[in-house]
């Protein structure tokens, strides 16, 4: 094949994706632009927050742009370790360790999980990063239909005697439900199995003091559970972190390839996330605004006939007709000032396509209230 074949080949494959609603483009983002934004996941405000971006700024001057290593190769510091037992008190979580990515955290995550023989029971609305997680260990997976405890219970029963974990988010990055968690643990308990809950979407928002679905399910720092989550959405920062039995995260340390070969996440961003962490813990006022703007988002959308989620925490998401419905929707929103997530498979779990609120309590609500006004204006 020659290059130009080779090409020709890429453009045939975006036209398919034209034709079929999918086309992905990058847009420019300003600096300090005005769009009032239900796109981003800085749920609490805290990626601009003065104490936040202090932090980060000191620990910029110390250390540098970035972290010029792994922790293994180059040294750990001691944002790094002042971050890990801050998000491990928080979580009530024995031991906890910060990847660059919450993306990087949840491939470690469920590989170490992984032994001979072990069966994956993986939710069928789970995000693509423990999709991969799942591919890439190499074990058998189950996916079991959204939420539903009985086929898991069934899926680990035809597994007797085999290592067995089960997969799943809390609060789900597509629809904005939590999963039956108290229900999924006992399950997996009854059959000797693990438990991984990626919090993403929890931490910071739900549970006590913010601690995320799984200290709101009274699972903290139980010894068959494992918490993976990302830095990026509540904390306002970057990062992601895996927290468990301290001799699980030891075993991550060891043999964990997207934390052994991957550079550290930078210093300065630790730092940041550190004074992220307390302010977070701090946020009842801050959490309590954001249930009341996502019970406001349900009821003003719902009242305008649209088919709205019921969220558990603060994603709504809004069924469109269709992919091409779906940027049109949003494109219009952009136009009128209001940021809204775009969600068409393949990143939706099912053929629906969506547009995905995420609601920020940074957001002035006489701004949010006007950008559901737009969204219903621009409705298809
Ligand atoms: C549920 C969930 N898990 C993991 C990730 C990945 O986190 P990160 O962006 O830090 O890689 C995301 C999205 O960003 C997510 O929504």
């Amino acid at each position: 094949m020659t290059v130009a074949d080779w090409l020709a080949a890429l453009d045939r494959r975006a036209a398919l994706r034209a034709k079929a609603g999918l086309t992905r483009r990058l847009r420019a983002r300003a600096a300090g632009d005005a769009v009032v934004d239900l796109a981003g996941n800085d749920y609490l405000g805290l990626a601009t927050h003065p104490e936040v971006t202090a932090a980060a700024a000191r620990a910029l001057s110390a250390y540098g742009l970035g972290a010029t290593g792994s922790r293994l190769v180059r040294g750990s510091t001691d944002v790094h370790h002042a971050l890990e037992d801050a998000l491990a008190d928080w979580l009530g979580a024995d031991r906890a360790l910060v990847f660059s990515s919450g993306y990087l955290a949840n491939l470690a995550a469920v590989r170490a999980l992984v032994r001979p023989r072990t069966l994956l029971v993986s939710d069928a609305h789970n995000h693509a990063s423990l999709i991969d997680g799942c591919r890439i260990s190499g074990a058998e997976t189950v996916v079991t239909p959204h939420a539903d405890v009985a086929a898991v219970a069934a899926a680990l029963a035809a597994a007797p005697g085999r290592p067995a974990v089960v997969v799943t988010e809390s609060v789900f990055s597509v629809d904005g439900d939590l999963a039956p968690l108290a229900r999924l643990h006992a399950v997996a308990r009854e059959h000797g199995a693990l438990l991984l809950v990626d919090d993403a979407h929890a931490l910071g928002v739900t549970g006590p003091s913010g601690a995320g679905g799984v200290a709101a399910a009274g699972l903290a720092g139980q010894p068959d559970v494992v918490v993976t989550a990302t830095l990026s959405k509540a904390l306002g920062g970057a990062g992601g972190v895996v927290a468990g039995p301290a001799e699980f995260v030891r075993h991550v340390i060891e043999t964990g390839r997207t934390f052994i070969f991957d550079t550290a996440l930078p210093p300065a961003v630790a730092a940041g996330v550190h004074a992220a962490v307390g302010l977070a813990r701090a946020g009842d006022d801050l959490r309590a605004e954001l249930a009341d703007r996502a019970a406001l988002a349900v009821r003003r959308l719902g009242a305008a006939g649209l088919a709205v989620s019921a969220p558990d925490g603060a994603v709504v998401s809004v069924t469109t007709p269709g992919p091409e419905a779906a940027t049109a929707w949003a494109a219009d929103c952009r136009d009128r000032g209001v940021a809204v997530g775009c969600f068409r498979p393949p990143s939706t779990p099912d053929s629906r396509s969506r547009l995905r609120l995420t609601i920020g309590a940074g957001v002035p609500r006489a701004d949010f209230e006007r950008a559901l006004e737009t969204i219903v204006a621009c409705a298809p």
